[in-house]
């Protein structure tokens, strides 16, 4: 990447593990003159690869006012800010707000894509969250607490559809997601698969399913930092019935732009 502009650079630093923030972000990272991030979220080691002569702070303990107030004066000085954001940015990041006020005060930014803790604990689950056949849906969404949801949105209506589901800043409110997915007529047995602090060094699996998901999740201690799926994509006995589940792209029947089918037997 060439020089960085004096600009606002909103960059997602991935889920914990400081390899993977993407290639530009950390080219971004890097380079910039002023860094500005989540530190109860971002990987400290992460933030050691910014210029030994980089102006860093600490975002956790500032207001919203604060923070533009950083990025709208160094980049007024014709300084590079990096605004680091765990995960994506588009998720959950609180990112709207800060764009709003830096588009009043006609401020230049960009934002950079991060690898979203929802992927990050897929994958160390080792699941596909839209399996073919069974559910090609998956929703993000968070359970009610002290935030609250759009009454269209509730967890009980969105279960409704029986898709995958990925709940963010829920761990608090297990037995609230419980009864919501009962009452859309989840069964007792659905899996559910917690993980705490994915790629972190401490990260902490939990299987378990509906009915016993708030109990093991007590014994667990897992109160903060996890992401709760949903639904029966993530059952692990899936794969002994793997061959009821393919996909119709690798399907040696099916035709499609690059490749040509061969006739069913
Ligand atoms: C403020 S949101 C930020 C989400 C973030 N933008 C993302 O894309 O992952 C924080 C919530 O994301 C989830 N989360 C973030 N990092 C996580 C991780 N490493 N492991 C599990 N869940 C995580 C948790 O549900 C946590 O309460």
């Amino acid at each position: 990447m060439s020089e960085l502009e004096a600009k606002v650079y909103i960059v997602g630093a991935g889920p914990g593990d400081p390899d993977l923030i993407t290639v530009k972000g950390e080219r971004i990272l890097r380079s910039a003159d002023v860094v500005l991030y989540t530190d109860s979220l971002v990987s400290e080691e992460l933030i050691a690869r910014a210029r030994p002569d980089t102006c860093v702070m600490k975002s956790a303990g500032m207001a919203l006012e604060e923070i533009v107030e950083e990025m709208v004066v160094h980049v007024r000085q014709g300084k590079s800010v990096a605004r680091i954001h765990t995960g994506d940015p588009a998720v959950y990041g609180a990112i709207f707000e800060q764009l709003s006020l830096l588009k009043k005060e006609s401020i230049p930014y960009e934002i950079v894509p991060g690898v979203s803790s929802v992927f990050a604990s897929a994958a160390v689950l080792g699941a596909e969250l839209t399996i073919p056949e069974l559910t090609q849906t998956l929703i993000l969404t968070r359970a009610e607490g002290r935030t609250p949801v759009p009454e269209k949105e509730k967890l009980r209506s969105l279960a409704a559809h029986h898709t995958t589901i990925a709940l963010f800043l829920s761990a608090t409110l297990t037995k609230k997601v419980v009864r919501e997915l009962l009452d859309a007529g989840w069964s007792e047995e659905t899996p559910v698969a917690v993980v705490q602090r994915a790629t972190w060094p401490d990260q902490k699996i939990l299987r378990s399913t509906l009915c016993s998901l708030d109990e093991d999740m007590r014994k667990a201690g897992i109160r903060s930092h996890a992401m709760i799926l949903a639904g029966w994509a993530l059952d692990e006995k899936l794969a002994d019935r793997a061959e009821d589940y393919r996909s119709k792209l690798y399907d040696k029947t099916f035709t499609h732009g690059y490749r040509k089918g061969v006739p069913a037997q």
